[in-house]
């Protein structure tokens, strides 16, 4: 498994990373099997995926305490990465958004992630996290300054409870922000080849920075596996849900997209998912793009892992196809 180094940090991890969320469960992504996830966390590992991230909102605390069960023991073992920001159990915030009946709050005061940062120790049964994630920043009813929120990570970072520092769903004017006050070795954004408003927007700023892109929702939560066609059952959760390629008018030219690639495939003895996540890795500056993939069986964790190095040509026709999706289709 190919290996890079996270930002400035030191710290090295395989090119392609374990996300969480799904293992989270509730409505955003229906139930899931706790042992079945706890394997697929073990499985990636042997596979050579070192990272893991999850954070406290999937499925409030869920998804964190699922990842400490499966870290005990081989906590080593892992760079594991988790969030701070969205609060759940306080009126104190802005809104983010309602799930379940429950209010997610963003709140990145220096008191309020002090407190999360212990709960999530507490959860994922460690005593440090090696990186830190401000998940969501803040809105204009409950702004919080940014040097705020970086005093205090800055400090955990010196005490040892986190060892790097990054942030998410940024702007470039917002990442700015957070460099002018110390170093941050991360960023995590929505990208996908699909969708690359955001790296359009920050690969430079990264590149120039010394910090990582780490993509999430690389394969549009499923449906850039080529795997489902109109009329199929999709358990639609509301990440599912929210994600515009698996309506009737794009889930087709997705298809089409996966039948034009079958000689691709063919040639790197793979599947649509591993050349989705290839071409994904070897976007930015060719070795600063991280790929965040999610899965929550040992099936799909087996399916994802491969290692591939895409030649440039076959990375050029695979951008113009994946912009043509958009517009008609392959
Ligand atoms: N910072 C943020 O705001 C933010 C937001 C979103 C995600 N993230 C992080 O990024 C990670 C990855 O993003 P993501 O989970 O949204 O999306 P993703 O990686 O694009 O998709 C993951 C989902 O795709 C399906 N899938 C994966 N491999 C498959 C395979 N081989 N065959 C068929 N289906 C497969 C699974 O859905 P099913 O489980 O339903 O089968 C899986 O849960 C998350 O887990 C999370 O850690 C961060």
């Amino acid at each position: 498994m190919k290996q890079m180094y996270i930002g400035k940090s030191g710290i090295q991890v395989s090119a392609l990373g374990i996300g969480a969320w799904a293992i989270g469960g509730d409505s955003s992504w229906g139930p899931s099997d706790d042992s079945e996830s706890i394997r697929t966390i073990r499985r990636a590992r042997e596979l050579g995926v070192t990272l893991l991230d999850t954070a406290p909102a999937y499925g409030l605390g869920h998804s964190e305490e699922v990842a400490g069960r499966a870290l005990e023991g081989r906590r080593g073992d892992y760079i594991l990465s988790t969030k701070c920001g969205l609060r759940w159990d306080t009126d104190e915030g802005s809104l983010h958004m309602e799930r379940d009946g429950v209010k997610l709050r963003r709140n990145t005061s220096a008191a309020s992630l002090a407190l999360e940062l212990e709960r999530s120790l507490r959860r994922l049964r460690t005593d440090y996290i090696d990186i830190y994630i401000v998940h969501w920043q803040s809105l204009p009813d409950f702004p919080v300054p940014v040097s705020e929120t970086m005093t205090f990570l800055l400090k955990a970072k010196q005490e040892g409870k986190i060892r790097a520092i990054g942030v998410s769903n940024v702007s470039a004017e917002q990442l700015t922000g957070y460099l002018t006050c110390g170093q941050v070795d991360l960023i995590q954004e929505k990208y996908s080849m699909l969708d690359q408003a955001k790296g359009d927007e920050l690969f430079g700023l990264c590149d120039r920075n010394g910090v990582t892109f780490q993509c999430y929702s690389p394969l549009e939560r499923g449906a850039l596996t080529g795997k489902y066609k109109v009329g199929d059952p999709v358990n639609m959760g509301r990440a599912k849900a929210g994600i515009k390629w698996y309506k009737p008018e794009f889930l087709p030219r997705i298809t089409a997209l996966s039948d034009a690639w079958a000689p691709l495939c063919k040639k790197y003895g793979c599947t649509m998912t591993n050349l989705v996540a290839a071409w994904t890795a070897a976007q930015g500056n060719g070795s600063n793009v991280q790929v965040l993939v999610g899965a929550r069986t040992t099936a799909q964790i087996e399916e994802n892992v491969k290692d591939i190095t895409l030649e440039d040509a076959d990375i050029e026709t695979m951008r113009k196809d994946a912009l043509a999706v958009e517009h008609g289709g392959a």
